[in-house]
């Protein structure tokens, strides 16, 4: 077996059960969009494939807030392939430094592997499949849908963010809508277009039916 396929093979094992916006099949989109980025963008593909298979492998948000669990995890797991130092220390880079809401924390200069995998997280974030897996981890969390007197909190700190127990339409505005904004590669940028049309659709159309505007 190949080192990708042993890694889809782990990946797969430690997602086992989770919450449908972040299983296996999150993975296989991100690593399916990253590589369609490659082709346009460039980027070493081996590092692209790792850090998007691995990006998921232990989201500190299932594991009580520990975010060196991951990196842990995936420095072993690579070891045990013989896998080179300087391209464990790059994925792990890009792992630990993609998420949204470390954002604020993220060196300036970013590799290009990082901006690919990143831009296909966020796609994934956005457009249909955006809107179904935020209402999955709202119901996931027990959060209210939607609530007309609570209102998006902007430019929210890391801490205030994890800890927010907002209603899943405003985490439209405290995340998907901006989203394209923050996409780093131009293929990303053209994709995000339609997908964020449709999430500004479907908000319109929501307000519509909640408040029985026929
Ligand atoms: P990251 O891991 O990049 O920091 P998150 O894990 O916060 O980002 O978000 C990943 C996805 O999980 C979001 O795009 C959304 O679908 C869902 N999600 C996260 N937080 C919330 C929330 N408070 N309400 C609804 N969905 C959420
Ligand atoms: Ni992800």
């Amino acid at each position: 077996m190949n080192l990708i396929d042993k890694t889809i093979e782990l990946v797969k094992e430690k997602l086992e059960g989770t919450e449908s916006g972040h299983d296996w099949f999150h993975i296989e989109r991100v690593w399916k969009l990253s590589l369609k980025l490659q082709e346009k963008e460039g980027g070493d593909n081996q590092i692209i494939e790792l850090a998007a298979l691995l990006h998921d492998i232990a989201d500190p948000k299932f594991h009580n807030g520990d975010e060196t669990i991951a990196s842990k995890l995936v420095h072993e797991f690579l070891s045990s392939q013989n896998v080179d130092a300087a391209i464990i220390q790059k994925v792990i880079f890009i792992i630990e430094n993609m998420s949204f809401k470390n954002r604020h924390d993220a060196p300036e200069d970013l590799p290009l592997e990082l901006k690919i995998v990143q831009d296909a997280d966020r796609l994934d974030a956005i457009g249909a499949i955006g809107i179904a897996r935020t209402f999955n981890f709202g119901g996931y969390k027990n959060n209210l849908m939607y609530h007309p007197d609570i209102k998006p909190k902007l430019n929210q700190s890391k801490e205030e963010y994890k800890k927010s127990q907002g209603t899943t339409i405003n985490h439209f505005y405290e995340k998907l809508l901006l989203l394209k904004e923050l996409l780093n590669t131009k293929t990303a940028k053209e994709i995000a277009e339609h997908r964020h049309q449709f999430m500004l659709q479907f908000l319109d159309e929501f307000y519509k039916e909640w408040n029985v505007n026929l």
